[in-house]
């Protein structure tokens, strides 16, 4: 009984997934607004740091730094230009910003 049972259930998830497929859009992956909020932040650090995040004018880049180091400069030694930026970001977006800034290809300057 409990193997038909689970079959049962299972030909159920099939059918409703066969269904949805047929008609509407399914929700899009989950991945995707994670990665479109993650570039929103970086964004934010974009405008000092420049476009790739490997420094602009007399800012350095920040891209590749060790996940450590770019979280230390957002929570407990943030420089004073960024302090107005920082204080916006939640602690999710914190560790979400240097986890994406230390998988960054390090600059050249
Ligand atoms: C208003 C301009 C500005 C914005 C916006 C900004 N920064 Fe900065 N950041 C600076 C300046 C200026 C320094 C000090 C730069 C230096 O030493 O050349 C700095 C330093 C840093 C450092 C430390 C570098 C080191 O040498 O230890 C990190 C890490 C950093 N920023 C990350 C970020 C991140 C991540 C963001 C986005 C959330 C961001 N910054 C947004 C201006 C900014």
């Amino acid at each position: 009984m409990k193997t038909l049972l689970a079959g049962s259930a299972a030909a159920l998830v099939l059918g409703v997934s066969i269904f949805a497929g047929a008609g509407t859009r399914s929700a899009p992956p989950l991945d995707v607004p994670f990665a479109a909020d993650t570039d929103a932040l970086l964004k934010k650090c974009k405008a000092c740091h420049g476009e790739d995040l490997t420094g602009k004018g007399k800012t350095k880049g920040i891209a590749g730094m060790s996940k450590d180091a770019v979280m230390k400069a957002l929570t407990t030694a943030t420089p004073k230009p960024m302090a107005a930026v920082v204080k916006a970001l939640s602690d999710a977006d914190k560790t979400a910003i240097a986890d994406a800034v230390a998988k960054l290809p390090k600059g050249s300057k």
